[in-house]
């Protein structure tokens, strides 16, 4: 994780003149979306999502899940990968999930449903996870998130958490093993982040 504003829980929608556009490349193409100041990364896709998003499995079919969206970089993607998923993008920061719903919108993504926590319905499943966590927020709060999202994996289906060596990766792949009982590997390690295979 790197360069988060400070302010990035409490942004509000950003007004025409905050957006900006970014061109990245997404799903192996180039796409133009927007950004703003007061969500994580504005400047491109950060240096974690990238390690993710070149270890990570296709999407299946189905509903997915990006915990903790941000502008939207995992969430595209799995879109622009699997048309006919369900991708619900998740995050607490009400400027990121309007940013998502606008960069959705542009790239003609209908499956994209950017939402609050508790907007998500209690009977989804998901049949993938995609997550740039937020460690920042503090072990108590990493946990309590992972607690709430990790156990709502379908049989079968598997989260992929990106997670900084030198911020605790290993230690928190212990945790979801002994504390929430799923079986989690070391799917990858490059540029100093651990991408960490949990499975139902
Ligand atoms: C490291 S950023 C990753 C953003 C994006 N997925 C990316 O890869 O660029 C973590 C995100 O988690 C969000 N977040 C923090 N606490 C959360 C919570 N309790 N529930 C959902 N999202 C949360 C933050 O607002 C932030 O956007």
């Amino acid at each position: 994780m790197s360069d988060e504003p400070e302010h990035y829980f409490t942004a509000e929608p950003a007004s025409d003149a905050e957006r900006r556009p970014l061109v990245v490349r997404l799903a192996g193409r180039d796409v133009e979306v927007e950004v703003a100041s007061g969500v994580f990364s504005p400047g491109g896709i950060d240096k974690g999502t990238q390690v993710l998003l070149r270890q990570v499995p296709a999407p299946p079919s189905g509903d997915l899940l990006d915990l903790g969206c941000g502008w939207g970089a995992l969430a595209l993607t799995m879109a622009l990968e699997s048309p006919h998923a369900t991708v619900w993008a998740v995050d607490v920061n009400t400027r990121a999930l309007d940013l998502v719903r606008r960069n959705a919108e542009r790239l003609g993504l209908a499956g994209v449903r950017a939402v609050a926590p508790d907007a998500v319905p209690d009977d989804v499943t998901f049949a993938a996870i995609w997550s740039n966590p937020p460690i920042r927020v503090g072990k108590q709060a990493l946990h309590d998130l992972l607690r709430r999202w990790l156990p709502r994996l379908a049989p079968d289906a598997a989260a992929w958490l990106v997670v900084q060596k030198n911020l605790g990766s290993d230690s928190l792949a212990r945790w979801i093993e002994t504390e929430l009982g799923l079986p989690t590997g070391r799917a990858a390690s490059s540029k100093g982040f651990r991408v960490l295979r949990v499975a139902r």
